[in-house]
């Protein structure tokens, strides 16, 4: 199996660009122990930028995430997201604390502000800042910024340390391609696609199934090769089962060339203009 690539974010740390995803997680009792096996196998894989948040399973996704890395935070990028209910001067600190206690770490290597909400960006900037100055995170991004919203946070007074803008990206929603993928190769802001699946829905697509064919692979490591062709993108499929994990861990071998490339484009067309960036 080849190795994945590393992707350098603008503080300099190196990240793989195929990481994972952990919404659902923690949801159901029966299926932790499960999911702690696959998140422990992606770290061993390779795979070992997590994805978490506050929201998710109202803090069960930390927790499960928590056992996953208890003996190995050393091996792991650890990302979590702040509510934007949350995003206060204060409130922004207290998430944190609370998802620092859950996830049972010092520190996260990175938070996000989950979306933007009532809170004015330069007060969770600020938090963030105070949080970074308190050792309770490396760094700080963002998640579901518009381009607009990206330049309005480049304008404030450390706007200029964000890591990184996590957004739905796949084969079927490519809108970011237009205008906020190309801001984010201008400022070397490395995109986080999540949902990079479409949350499965993609898997059962005609194209993706011929595409699949002929790499004698799958469609899901088609959609994710598809993702990880660009040098600029992180992809962090979500999976609590085994198989789907070394399924995805596998879709870094897969080359695309111009006929499939062609194929998934008459199928998926790309942008040809702006598009308000969509959200799941
Ligand atoms: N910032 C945001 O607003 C935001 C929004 C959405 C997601 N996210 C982050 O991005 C991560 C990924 O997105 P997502 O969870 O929405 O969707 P996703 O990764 O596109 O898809 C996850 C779904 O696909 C299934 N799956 C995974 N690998 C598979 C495979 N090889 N074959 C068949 N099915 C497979 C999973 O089920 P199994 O577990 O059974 O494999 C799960 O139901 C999230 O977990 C979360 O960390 C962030």
């Amino acid at each position: 199996m080849r190795d994945i690539q590393s992707l350098t974010l603008p503080c300099g740390t190196s990240v793989p660009a195929l990481g994972q995803g952990t919404w659902n997680m923690g949801e159901s009792p029966t299926k932790a122990a499960g999911e702690v096996r696959a998140l422990q196998l992606g770290i061993e894989l390779g795979m070992t930028l997590i994805d978490t948040a506050e929201m998710y399973a109202d803090g069960g996704s930390e927790k499960v995430v928590g056992k996953a890395i208890s003996g190995r935070r050393d091996q792991v990028y650890l990302v979590s997201k702040v509510l934007p209910s949350n995003a206060s001067r204060r409130g922004t600190i207290a998430a944190c604390e609370a998802s620092l206690r859950r996830l049972g770490v010092e520190r996260l290597d990175l938070y996000l502000l989950h979306w933007r909400g009532r809170y004015a960006l330069a007060e969770t900037v600020e938090a963030f800042e105070t949080l970074i100055r308190d050792g309770k995170i490396a760094h700080w991004g963002v998640s579901n910024f518009d381009t607009e919203d990206m330049d309005e946070l480049g304008e404030l007074s450390g706007g200029d340390q964000v890591q990184t803008n996590q957004v739905l990206y796949n084969l079927s929603r490519r809108g970011i391609e237009y205008d906020l993928m190309p801001w984010s190769v201008r400022h070397r802001v490395p995109v986080m696609a999540y949902s990079p699946i479409e949350q499965g829905r993609l898997l059962r697509h005609a194209a993706l199934m011929s595409v699949a064919k002929r790499h004698n692979a799958t469609p899901a490591q088609i959609a994710l090769a598809w993702v990880l062709r660009h040098p600029g993108v992180i992809a962090i499929p979500k999976t609590g089962s085994v198989a789907h994990l070394e399924e995805n861990r596998a879709s870094v071998d897969v080359e695309l060339d111009e006929t499939d490339l062609d194929t998934l484009d008459r199928e998926f067309a790309a942008p040809q203009r702006k598009q308000p960036l969509e959200m799941i």
